[in-house]
């Protein structure tokens, strides 16, 4: 079962970034958005990636234009007809995503692994949208997609071995480190991060501490390259929230139920980097924690 030709659908956080860690890998990638505008986006965002590499020495100029021109975009799902495997990263909505599958099963020869990269939505339901269940898997990468070393490779009680086989061995081409994980609610790393983060929040909404003090304290007592406020910044309240509504809704139990404070702060847009604001302002440089946030959730709390 070899896999040649990659096709991405969706262009957006992490979309853009498998496309850009296959293409570096050398692959050709068909990349789909809705949208042109959406597409010229996507691509802008892996083109200032690279050149920020290429700023750093991690990068050379000759593999940055190497990449760009490995990436190929489209607004039309039928490009990816030809493709051994096809990657959709769309905006976790199941109904959007079982739409797409259902979509790529008609368009795609019979031997097309189809994979989602959804990080909270069961694969199973996903997989008996389309004619081909044994041929559809979990592929999950980590935000920043380039820096992040980890895939879980999601198997479902249908996934045929040599399918999961074939895609465990892919993740590995592209310099990646997959671990294999059941197709259960936010599998291996969800399940253990989104309580800490949500965790996270019900501190600072109960005064233990403030925002700086709170990421400060896990970074330097354990060791964790950002703190987890900062890192829901970076993930997206937004995303944050509707993957802990998904993973309450299967196991019913407390630690997965999205705190108040963080269903405020997503109703009124604060929803990390992508909308400029969230727990950190990021507006000016270094981001600034947003305090306010602390009185409004704490008025007897430190600042
Ligand atoms: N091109 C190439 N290399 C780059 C680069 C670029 N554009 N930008 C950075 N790098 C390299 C740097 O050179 C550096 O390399 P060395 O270690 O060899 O020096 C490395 O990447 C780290 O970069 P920086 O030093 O600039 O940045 P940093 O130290 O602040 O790290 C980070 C940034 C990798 C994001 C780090 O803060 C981190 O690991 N944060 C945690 C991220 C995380 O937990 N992600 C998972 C989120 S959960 C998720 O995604 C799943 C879900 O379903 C919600």
């Amino acid at each position: 079962m070899r896999i040649t030709k990659v096709g991405v659908v969706g262009c957006g956080q992490m979309g853009s970034g498998v496309a850009q860690v296959c293409a570096q890998a050398g692959y050709q990638i068909l990349v789909r958005e809705v949208s042109e505008t959406l597409l010229g986006k996507g691509l802008r965002s892996i083109e200032r990636f690279l050149a920020k590499g290429v700023e750093k020495g991690k990068v050379s100029p000759e593999e940055k234009a190497g990449v760009m021109d490995r990436i190929v975009g489209t607004t039309a799902l039928e490009d990816l007809a030809a493709c051994d495997l096809v990657i959709e990263a769309i905006t976790e909505n199941a109904e959007d995503k079982k739409d797409i599958l259902r979509r790529l099963d008609g368009l795609c020869g019979p031997a097309t692994i189809l994979a989602s990269n959804t990080s909270s939505l069961s694969i199973t339901t996903l997989a008996v949208a389309t004619g081909r269940r044994e041929r559809v898997v979990g592929l999950h990468f980590f935000n920043p997609v380039p820096l992040m070393q980890l895939v879980e490779v999601v198997r479902t009680i249908d996934t045929d071995p040599a399918v999961l086989e074939a895609v465990t061995e892919f993740t590995r081409s592209l310099g990646k480190t997959p671990v294999q994980a059941t197709d259960t609610t936010g599998f291996i790393v969800n399940r253990l991060l989104v309580p800490y983060l949500l965790d996270a929040v019900r501190s600072l909404g109960e005064g233990v501490g403030t925002i700086e003090d709170i990421d400060r304290a896990m970074m330097l007592g354990c060791a964790y390259p950002m703190g987890p406020l900062a890192l829901l910044d970076l993930v997206g309240l937004d995303t944050t929230f509707s993957i802990a509504e998904i993973m309450f809704e299967e196991f019913r139990e407390r630690r997965f139920a999205p705190p108040p404070l963080l269903k405020r702060m997503v109703l009124a847009g604060y929803l990390g980097r992508k909308t400029g604001r969230g727990f950190y302002d990021h507006s000016s440089d270094p981001p600034v924690a947003n305090n306010h946030l602390v009185r409004w959730a704490s008025p007897d709390a430190r600042p």
